[in-house]
């Protein structure tokens, strides 16, 4: 993704009670951060939070944590919050290092929306579906959690399938045009990129994973 820089933005963030500064101090801890025991759901790489935002709202009983790499692109997710969104916080960091912000068993879900590609193959790992990133989520998500990726980039969607082979967990669900699968859709919260991509006429595709069984 190309970004602009916002000037500003990381005094902003500093600032803003709608994001976590210190995650590492959470780990095995968050129902603290939220003041009760919901499910605590993750999108890794949220960009500009339209998603998660409107998850939360439609979700009060279940709290939403958005991790993003880059200031410039948080700062406009932060923009959306309000004070009655109280179950939802946001925090800027690479989600290399997720597992040193969550304990075993402590997230309920995990999402991951219209990735960055990293076409080259030396990149591979670096891509939030790689086997990789996989087994960090192992390590945080609940014994019945579930991890769902959507995207318009074929490319990245067959790599994605390929290593759930290489992982834990197994394809639950998966669909080569959400927009058209009835089952698929019920509840379906769009993404800035989705909005983007379908408009465009791009399929949009998706897998849920579960633990294997
Ligand atoms: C293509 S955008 C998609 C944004 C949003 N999920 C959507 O669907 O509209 C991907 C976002 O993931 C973020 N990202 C990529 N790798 C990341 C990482 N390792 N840790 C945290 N954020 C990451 C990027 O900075 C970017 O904002």
């Amino acid at each position: 993704m190309r970004l602009k820089n916002v000037k500003g933005s990381r005094e902003a963030i500093a600032a803003h009670p709608g994001v976590i500064h210190d995650p590492e101090a959470h780990k095995g801890s968050w129902k603290d951060v939220f003041g009760n025991n919901n499910p605590v759901r993750l999108e890794i790489g949220c960009g500009k939070g339209r998603f998660l935002t409107d998850l939360s709202r439609e979700n009060r009983d279940i709290n939403y944590v958005g991790v993003e790499k880059y200031s410039s692109v948080l700062i406009r997710a932060l923009e959306k919050l309000d004070e009655e969104d109280v179950n939802i916080f946001f925090m800027r960091m690479d989600a290399e290092n997720i597992c040193d912000c969550f304990a075993e068993d402590e997230v309920d879900r995990l999402y991951l929306n219209f990735s960055d590609p990293w076409p080259k193959d030396r990149h591979a790992k670096r891509r939030l579906e790689s086997r990789q990133f996989l087994a960090r989520y192992d390590r945080i998500l609940k014994k019945d959690g579930l991890i769902e990726f959507k995207t318009d980039n074929r490319l990245l969607f067959d790599f994605a399938v390929e290593e759930v082979a290489e992982s834990p967990f197994e394809i639950a669900e998966i669909t080569y045009d959400l927009h058209h699968d009835e089952k698929m859709m019920q509840g379906n919260v769009m993404t800035e990129y989705e909005e983007k991509f379908s408009s465009m006429g791009n399929p949009i595709f998706k897998y849920i994973l579960r633990r294997k069984s």
